[in-house]
């Protein structure tokens, strides 16, 4: 089983990505973590991505795509992956349908979280993150237990450097321009889902998404 979670900058990708893992053994693959790790530790891949991310802009396909492969022939991604923040355009959509096609791996659901660009804004600006697992908080809506500590690793919770408001205004054009006709490329196949509402309401919906 393989999921894709599909959405723009903020609309809780990472925040219900946890929930589905769990309930459907997947193993969840973000883009965009790997790239802030990879900038964690200084790598020369990090520093590429950094170039882009700072920006509000894509990275380049041929990078992504490179990476994802290489993730996906290890063997902890066999028993299925939640794809999170990938794909992002019809480029890397292709690619990853090709894949899915000619491993017979397969694609099992593609669920797009609807958020309106105002409550995205809102909700980045006082989002904060894990560096070290990924995991994501608001400073109002979902903040950890501990302020400052990751609860499901203990690492330190901060801000991420593109969550400021003129990058995130950069992200949510670049989403529109290039990510939105990715949406529009899967058609029927892919599920729409109101990302508005409360985390667990939306976990419901996500489910029966990949349910149904
Ligand atoms: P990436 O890390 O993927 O960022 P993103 O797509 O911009 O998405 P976010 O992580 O910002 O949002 P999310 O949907 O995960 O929301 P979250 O759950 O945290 O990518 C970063 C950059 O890397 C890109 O800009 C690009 O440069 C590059 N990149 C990555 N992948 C790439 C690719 N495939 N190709 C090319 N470039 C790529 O939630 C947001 C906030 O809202 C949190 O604070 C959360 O607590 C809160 N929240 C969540 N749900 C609710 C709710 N229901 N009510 C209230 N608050 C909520
Ligand atoms: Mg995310
Ligand atoms: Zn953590």
């Amino acid at each position: 089983m393989n999921v894709i979670l599909f959405g723009p900058p903020g609309a809780g990708k990472g925040t219900q990505a946890g929930a589905v893992c769990e309930r459907h053994g997947l193993l969840q693959v973000a883009t965009g973590d790997i790239f802030r790790k990879n900038l964690k530790e200084k790598t020369e891949l990090g520093q590429l991505a950094r170039s882009f991310m700072d920006k509000g802009q894509l990275v380049p396909d041929e990078v992504v795509w490179k990476l994802v492969e290489d993730r996906l022939a290890q063997p902890d991604t066999e028993a299925g992956v939640l794809f999170d923040g990938f794909p992002r355009t019809v480029t890397q959509a292709e690619l990853l349908v090709g894949w899915a096609e000619s491993s017979g791996r397969g694609l099992s659901a593609v669920v797009a979280l609807e958020v309106p660009d105002d409550e995205l804004v809102a909700r980045l600006s006082g989002r904060r993150t894990c560096l070290s697992c990924g995991a994501t908080y608001h400073v109002a809506h979902n903040p950890p237990s501990k302020d400052g500590v990751c609860d499901r690793c203990g690492n330190d919770v901060v801000q991420r450097d593109d969550d400021n408001e003129v990058t995130v205004r950069k992200r949510l054009a670049t989403y529109h321009r290039q990510t939105a006709p990715v949406l529009e490329w899967f058609g029927e196949r892919a599920v729409r889902v109101d990302g508005t509402g409360a985390i667990g309401a939306i976990g419901a919906r996500v489910q029966a998404a990949i349910g149904s």
